[in-house]
């Protein structure tokens, strides 16, 4: 019988291009809150027996956690061979230490209480600052994507003479392997975060890239204010106005407008988290990554 994807809300889009595109099933799932707020959620088609993803991408992570844990110990509990989860973006990975006496560290409790429920992972450019891998922190069979390679596909496509520019040190990396596969030359920034929303970057000789189109590169565009800071350095030593790219588009609060307001050629995300500046689809790479961890058979 052939995998069934089950579709949290307002992943219903993501989940039919992925079933589509993995050969799977889209099955039916019921989401929904009583008065109180409290979740109700009931399968509708058959698992037993079925190996089973739940496509929920975990931005605002808060608000659909127990959704995805509920659906996933009744799937168990209705025999299914296993259940996995396809969450394009993954929550709570910043948190990876105790920066302050006392703080949780988020990610770990996350991670356990996922794994509990779930026998496997696949995820897209998980935050990994400090974890050496995935499964550091997530202990079970996981797929990580990264979408390199289709960003750099873009960038060749609709920049023509393009500069990259990753907006730290941490991105130097990431940053060059998207632009030695978009065949540009790249730079990084020095950031220095002095709060949630304020943001300092320094920017190195960059003169010599005037003549080029800058794209900022980065995994995460939450608050937009590291791009914000890159985007006015960039103007202000007399670069064109940058196309900003991020993988996961969380655009917290006033983050878009801001980023706009502050001088962005263009904003384009990949589709981990739906936002009208989706403009990679990572459907496909997605789909190989659930194809892949399924006929590995780590969890049939
Ligand atoms: C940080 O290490 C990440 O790679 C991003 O640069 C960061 O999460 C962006 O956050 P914000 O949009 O809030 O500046």
């Amino acid at each position: 019988m052939k995998p069934l994807l089950l579709a949290l809300p307002g992943n219903e889009t993501f989940a039919a291009g992925l079933a589509s595109a993995a050969g799977m099933e889209l099955g039916k799932l019921q989401v929904r809150r009583f008065p109180d707020g409290e979740s109700y959620v009931r399968i509708e088609t058959p698992v037993a027996d079925r190996r089973v993803g739940l496509v929920c991408n975990l931005h605002r992570p808060d608000e659909k956690i127990l959704q995805v844990l509920f659906a996933a110990e009744a799937a168990r509990e209705l025999d299914a061979k296993s259940v996995g989860l396809v969450s394009p973006y993954l929550a709570y990975l910043r948190q990876d230490k105790r920066f302050e006496p006392g703080e949780a560290v988020t990610s770990v409790t996350f991670a356990k209480t996922v794994a509990q429920y779930v026998d496997w992972l696949v995820t897209v450019d998980p935050h990994l600052h400090r974890y050496p891998s995935l499964e550091a922190v997530y202990r079970i069979p996981s797929s990580v994507l990264h979408a390199a390679p289709l960003i750099a596909f873009w960038i060749r496509a609709n920049v023509p003479n393009p500069v990259l520019v990753g907006p730290d040190g941490e991105s130097a990396q990431w940053v060059s392997e998207v632009a030695e596969k978009a065949g540009a030359p790249w730079m990084a920034l020095e950031k220095i975060r002095k709060g949630d929303r304020v943001v300092e970057v320094s920017v190195p000789d960059i003169a010599r890239w005037k003549d080029r189109t800058p794209v900022l590169v980065d995994d995460i565009i939450s608050t937009a204010r590291t791009q914000i800071a890159a985007v006015r350095r960039l103007r202000s030593a007399g670069l064109r106005p940058p196309v900003c790219v991020g993988v996961h588009a969380i655009f917290a609060g006033d983050a878009y407008e801001a980023l706009k307001a502050a001088g962005a050629d263009r904003i384009v995300t990949c589709n981990t988290i739906p936002h009208p500046s989706n403009a990679i689809d990572l459907g496909a790479l997605v789909a190989g990554g659930v194809g892949s961890l399924l006929r590995e058979g780590a969890q049939a």
